[in-house]
């Protein structure tokens, strides 16, 4: 295993592993967290549960690296819009009207956000000094997505119209969307994240012909931005289900490691993916679910088989969903703890 040169360390002497959305409702502790604020809103912007809920999963398990606790719609939320989070729906925005709503710009996220600067102040100095801490920003694509659509959909048919026929509004929006990632994320990395990562859960809704300008180019600026702004921090890149597109990504966007989504052949990965860059991935965290998983091990060491001479993280495909058991996740850890 080539565990020397992932953007973990130089010099890691094992597999660096965490899991995204570790910090979540599969463990019952968060509900104690959760309940002391009145809104989620609330909760992203209160440091002592930020704190909590980030060193939560440390808790419970053997894991490299802590995710600072916060939402990816905490962007559209500092931008004034109307978000809202409820419970058995989910995120709930007021829809943009393409075209017709006012872009606003030259907001001042570091002012809005300041809760979470706090809090990744507090977590360097209480998290011991081995574990890495992540700070992490929603894609362009994927907060106009939400922005436009409101909330979740299975095909986002609202933000593709306006991708097609309010074009340049629509790249406006992704403009200054770009703007206001750069500064969440350079403001987490002045603070003490050790690695920025960007989510683009969406990706798989930009239709083929527009894939670069909406996922690779934004991508490719924000990490321009912040190298500019001499923040030189490791940048995780998740373009979900990308599928084909990922190659492009891998040499354009200029991450220093991708994310693979759960439905990527890490086989074809290997052969595809820029191969200067780190793999993080991709277990399927549906594996995490059943109470005697049978499946589990075997698939947990094809992925260290398939990735033993890569720079390679091990992650989930996709986020840890509440219904995942703690026992599973520690079988994993053990499995690739004791890979040799
Ligand atoms: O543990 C962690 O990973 C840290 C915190 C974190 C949350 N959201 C907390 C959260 C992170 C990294 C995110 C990112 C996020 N948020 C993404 C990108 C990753 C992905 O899953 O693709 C997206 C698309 C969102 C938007 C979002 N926030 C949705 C769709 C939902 C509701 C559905 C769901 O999965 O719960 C949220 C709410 C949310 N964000 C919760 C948590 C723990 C659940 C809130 C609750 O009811 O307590």
């Amino acid at each position: 295993m080539n565990k020397t040169k992932s953007i973990f360390s130089e010099n890691n002497s094992r597999i660096p592993i965490w899991f995204l959305r570790q910090a979540g409702r599969h463990i019952p502790e968060y509900f104690e967290i959760r309940k002391k604020a009145d809104n989620f809103i609330n909760f992203c912007l209160n440091t002592d549960l930020i704190v909590e809920s980030t060193k939560l999963p440390l808790k419970y398990y053997d894991l490299d690296a802590a995710i600072v606790f916060s939402d990816i719609l905490m962007i559209p939320w500092a931008m004034n819009r109307n978000v809202n989070f409820i419970q058995g729906f989910g995120p709930s925005l007021e829809p943009m009207i393409p075209a017709e709503t006012k872009i606003i710009k030259n907001i001042d996220i570091f002012n809005k956000l300041k809760p979470l600067q706090k809090s990744i102040l507090k977590l360097k100095n209480e998290l011991p000094k081995e574990k890495k801490l992540i700070g992490f920003a929603g894609a362009p694509w994927t907060l106009a997505c939400y922005m436009i659509e409101g909330q979740g959909s299975k095909d986002f048919i609202n933000t593709r119209r306006a991708l097609w026929n309010s074009h340049t509004w629509f790249i406006e929006l992704l403009e200054t969307l770009t703007i206001n990632v750069v500064n969440k994320l350079e403001m987490q990395a002045k603070a003490g994240a050790d690695i920025l990562m960007l989510f683009d859960s969406w990706s798989h809704m930009i239709p083929n012909n527009f894939f670069q300008e909406c996922c690779i180019t934004p991508t490719a600026n924000i990490v321009k931005m912040l190298r500019e702004k001499n923040i030189s921090n490791p940048i995780i890149g998740f373009p979900f289900k990308a599928g084909s597109s990922l190659i492009k990504y891998s040499y354009e966007s200029n991450v220093d490691c991708i994310a693979l989504d759960w439905s990527v052949n890490l086989s074809w990965a290997k052969e595809n993916i820029n191969s200067l860059i780190t793999i993080q991935g991709n277990l399927d965290p549906i594996s995490l679910t059943p109470e005697r998983s049978i499946h589990l091990e075997k698939n947990v060491l094809y992925i260290l088989d398939t990735m033993k001479d890569n720079k390679f993280i091990f992650n989930v495909g996709h986020g840890l969903t509440p219904d995942c058991k703690i026992k599973n996740v520690r079988k994993v850890i053990d499995i690739v703890r004791s890979y040799k």
